[in-house]
């Protein structure tokens, strides 16, 4: 799904086809291999993966970018629930010169703000390795709290010690979800 934002975000923007070479270049990096998992798996052409961002509505991806303006890390929502207005977050700056500037908390921050305000949802969740500390510490930051342990599936299978930690939005108004979609604020290619 591709999301129309619609406040004055400075650290994220819609996702756009061009970005693509650059998040591929970070998704064969190792190091952030290690820390998030692969986007693209081996099944999955990239453009494959671009098509379902576009056009799957449980799931929907923005880009970070500095401030200049340009791409430094991408944020995903997925298995957005818009029954429970719940949905699980990702991130990763794949620009490395970045890490442990601030940006990754603004760009938190920000996606929060639009879950919240501009979707409707009431909480977001990650899973994340217990030893990533400095993604741990980002997370309280925003609010996030640590709720729970879990086995590793999906992208992140064979990874130790991942724990659960969720962010209760609060939303000032009911029913943005189903007025986002009907005033055209998120889109589908379908
Ligand atoms: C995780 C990530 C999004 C965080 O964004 P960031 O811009 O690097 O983080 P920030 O600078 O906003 O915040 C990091 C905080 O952790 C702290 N920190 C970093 N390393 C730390 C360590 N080893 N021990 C304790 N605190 C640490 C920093 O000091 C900073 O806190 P402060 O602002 O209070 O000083 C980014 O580093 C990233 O994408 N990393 C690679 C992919 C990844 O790990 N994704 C998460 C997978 S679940």
């Amino acid at each position: 799904m591709i999301i129309t934002l619609t406040g004055d975000e400075k650290r994220i923007r819609s996702l756009r086809q061009d970005d693509l070479d650059i998040l591929r270049e970070w998704d064969s990096d190792p190091e952030l291999q290690q820390l998030t998992g692969r986007k693209f798996d081996a099944d999955e052409e990239m453009t494959g993966w671009w098509t379902a961002v576009e056009r799957d509505r449980s799931r929907l991806a923005v880009a970070i970018v500095d401030n200049e303006g340009r791409l430094i890390g991408d944020i995903e929502l997925e298995n957005v629930s818009w029954r429970a207005r719940e949905a699980e977050l990702r991130i990763a700056i794949g620009d490395k010169t970045y890490w442990n500037r601030g940006f990754g908390t603004e760009a938190l921050t920000e996606m929060a703000n639009v879950a919240s305000e501009q979707l409707g949802l009431k909480s977001l969740y990650l899973r994340v390795s217990e030893k990533n500390v400095r993604a741990i510490h980002s997370y309280r930051k925003v609010g996030f709290r640590k709720v729970g342990r879990l086995s590793a599936t999906g992208r992140l299978q064979g990874r130790q010690n991942l724990v659960l930690m969720r962010l209760n939005l609060v939303s000032s108004s009911q029913g943005v979800s189903d007025r986002a979609t009907n005033e055209g604020l998120v889109s589908t290619a379908r």
